[in-house]
């Protein structure tokens, strides 16, 4: 069954009924996978509704169109407003975010010079991706048969739709082998990324993420993770990770918007560490958690309240509390 419609759809400035949100089917993005896209979420927290680094997700939206040259009349301050606009028109308390940007109808050669660039936000509910029990127990993953994007071929740096046709490949394969997630490596061997999340070992007490140069798509949760544990003050070094480091980390775990931060148990079929969510997975996701449900004190700056109205209200209340 089809995932349940949220009212209304952000289309070229337009909200659209969900039902109307449409594209015609010789539209190049169709044919050719012509659209960069974002992912985002929007976190219901004590103090109202939280977008997280909406800024970096609208700013990674625009990088990825510069590398298709697709040019769209919304600078960075269009953007963010777009998107709080389009939770706002849905009453969204919570929800995750998905702008895209896509070469539109005109003509179906491959060049999609002739093609327009529209755009659309769409918002829906989603849940935990690999589930709840993921979160805390952690997840069997395989390492792929398909490697990432070589370099100079799909740039990996842009969240680019074309780029989830290996993630897909990756995807099916450890679904029909039994596993949850695939991690794939980049053509030399050395680890590179999940299907849709960035990957973290713990090793000795240091944490080691491949690097940009790994075909990896620079994610934002990533870069969170990199700054939280940072400050708890652990040590983070972005570098060439081959794939036995997997099986002889302490701890590995994947992080992304849609996946969080999740344990991972086992990488084809041999135990990581104890076999369970490791003491520095816990404290990054507990530390993680904590600021995106607002729970603890946005030092880094990294939420943007929706209905800045109540937020503010409830600043004020507070202070009033305190006296
Ligand atoms: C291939 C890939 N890598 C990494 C990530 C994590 O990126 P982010 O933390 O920005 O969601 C994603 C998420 O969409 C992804 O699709």
């Amino acid at each position: 069954m089809a995932f349940a419609a949220t009212g209304k759809i952000w289309m070229n400035g337009k909200l659209v009924d969900w039902k109307d949100a449409t594209i015609h089917v010789a539209s190049h993005v169709v044919h050719y996978g012509s659209a960069v896209f974002e992912g985002a979420r929007c976190y219901a927290t004590p103090k109202g509704s939280a977008c997280f680094r909406l800024d970096a997700h609208m700013r990674r939206l625009q990088q990825s169109a510069k590398i298709y040259r697709m040019e769209y009349p919304l600078d960075q301050r269009g953007w963010e407003d777009a998107v709080l606009e389009t939770i706002r028109a849905n009453d969204m308390k919570s929800c995750y975010i998905r702008p895209i940007v896509y070469r539109g109808y005109e003509a179906l050669g491959v060049n999609p010079f002739p093609c327009p660039v529209d755009a659309s936000i769409m918002l829906w509910d989603w849940g935990t991706y690999l589930g709840q029990d993921a979160l805390e127990n952690g997840v069997d993953v395989k390492i792929s048969t398909w490697a990432r994007m070589a370099p100079n071929t799909l740039p990996a740096m842009s969240k680019s739709a074309a780029n989830y046709a290996n993630s897909a490949l990756i995807k099916m394969e450890a679904v029909t082998e039994g596993y949850s997630e695939g991690i794939a490596l980049d053509v030399f061997g050395n680890i590179s990324e999940g299907s849709g999340q960035n990957i973290f070992i713990v090793r000795d007490g240091a944490i080691l993420t491949p690097s940009l140069g790994s075909s990896i798509l620079g994610g934002i949760t990533r870069d969170s993770i990199m700054t939280i544990a940072r400050g708890l003050g652990y040590t983070v070094t972005e570098t060439t990770l081959p794939r036995e480091s997997l099986y002889l980390a302490d701890e590995v775990f994947v992080v992304g918007t849609a996946a969080e931060v999740t344990p991972i148990r086992s990488v084809d079929k041999i135990q990581v560490g104890v076999g369970r969510r490791g003491p520095v997975t816990a404290a990054i996701q507990r530390a993680f958690f904590d600021i995106i449900n607002g729970e603890a004190p946005d030092t880094y700056g990294w939420l943007t309240y929706v209905y800045a109205e109540e937020a503010e209200l409830r600043n004020q209340k507070t202070i009033a509390a305190r006296g």
